[in-house]
């Protein structure tokens, strides 16, 4: 059974209010000096440059294959932290991300941020795997916020690395919105999720002209979330620590569904075996063929959305190669 209860009782995880602000400590944990580099998968969401700039840090990219790994990793005796990502909750093979770590005198930190509930082919969970690695709970469980920082083999230096205390701040109408449709939704089997979801993107296309928000103007340089896991996120992570398995089944049952309607769409897979152990943060695909609208709405018959991903960082958007704008994914979050 997932040992849920560790998050809150180990001295070595720290919880955040994002993955962000749990991958901006494991920088501040690792001691670099300003400009060092980072480096970082090309094919990533922009926001995540943030932890990097707030820092002040510099970032250099490695650019990824079809399978999301690694073309090759540039050397640069500036960079001292690598971070290595288990893209939609799929183990990332770190051999070369140690290989170069070793040579290379660098620190390597997973991202796990797809990942919750999801472990390796050896059965270690994912975000555990290298000395530092991080999750983030909200893309997984309907949880307000929340991420955790693992310092599985790292001496903390810095005595002021503490943990910070949950925050009590009033939640967002429209989590609480949400909440209770989902409430309702699994009581009364009415697909009230995705009718809210909808009205919100009438809303927002209304106001914004954009039906899926739009990344923020300074996303690449400013976190802007709070740093501060909230209390409520605690609570019903604690609440649903029973269910956790069964989460990672119903997803595990939910690739394996999906993967059967996607033979009728000539998409190319990213990950076409659904490997042992591993809980699927959605489906992700490359649309070749322009099949996105069919896939949608199939989607959305099941009770699910189906969006493109990621906001790519604006530096790489020009150079990037084709597929990188072309993935989408199905996301299993209920
Ligand atoms: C691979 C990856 N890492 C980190 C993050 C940052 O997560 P958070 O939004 O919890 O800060 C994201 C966000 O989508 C992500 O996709």
């Amino acid at each position: 059974m997932y040992n849920l209860n560790s998050l809150f009782t180990s001295k070595n995880i720290f919880l955040y209010g994002c993955a962000r602000h749990a991958f901006k400590a494991s920088l501040q944990l690792v001691n670099l000096n300003h400009d060092d580099t980072v480096l970082i998968p090309s094919f990533i969401c922009r926001d995540l440059l943030s932890s990097i700039y707030e820092n002040n840090l510099r970032i250099k990219f490695y650019s990824v294959n079809k399978n999301l790994e690694p073309e090759y990793l540039p050397v640069d005796s500036n960079i001292k932290a690598v971070l290595a990502v288990n893209y939609f909750g799929f183990p990332q093979d770190l051999e070369i991300f140690r290989t170069y770590c070793k040579k290379n005198n660098c620190v390597l930190i997973e991202d796990n941020a797809h990942g919750f509930l999801s472990f390796d082919q050896e059965g270690t969970e994912l975000g555990r795997r290298t000395n530092i690695g991080f999750t983030s709970f909200r893309k997984i469980i309907p949880v307000f916020d929340g991420s955790a920082l693992f310092i599985n083999n790292y001496k903390i230096q810095k005595s002021e690395f503490l943990k910070l205390s949950p925050s009590d701040a009033r939640l967002p109408f429209r989590f609480i919105l949400k909440k209770f449709a989902r409430l309702i939704q699994r009581n009364m089997n009415i697909p009230l999720i995705i009718y809210l979801e909808d009205l919100s993107r009438l809303m927002r296309l209304l106001f914004t002209g954009s039906r899926i928000p739009k990344p923020l103007k300074n996303a690449e340089k400013i976190i802007g979330r709070p740093i501060n896991i909230h209390s409520s996120s605690i609570a019903t992570l604690k609440q649903l620590a029973a269910t956790l398995d069964e989460e990672r089944k119903r997803r595990r049952n939910l690739y394996v569904k999906f993967l059967k309607i996607l033979e009728d769409y000539e998409v190319e897979l990213i990950f076409s075996k659904l490997i042992d152990n591993v809980s699927p943060y959605g489906l992700p695909f490359i649309d070749n063929n322009n099949n996105i609208i069919g896939i949608k709405k199939i989607a959305r018959e099941n009770g699910f959305t189906c969006e493109k991903w990621p906001d790519l960082p604006i530096s790489i958007m020009s150079s990037c190669p084709d597929f990188y704008k072309n993935i989408y994914f199905i996301d299993f979050l209920e």
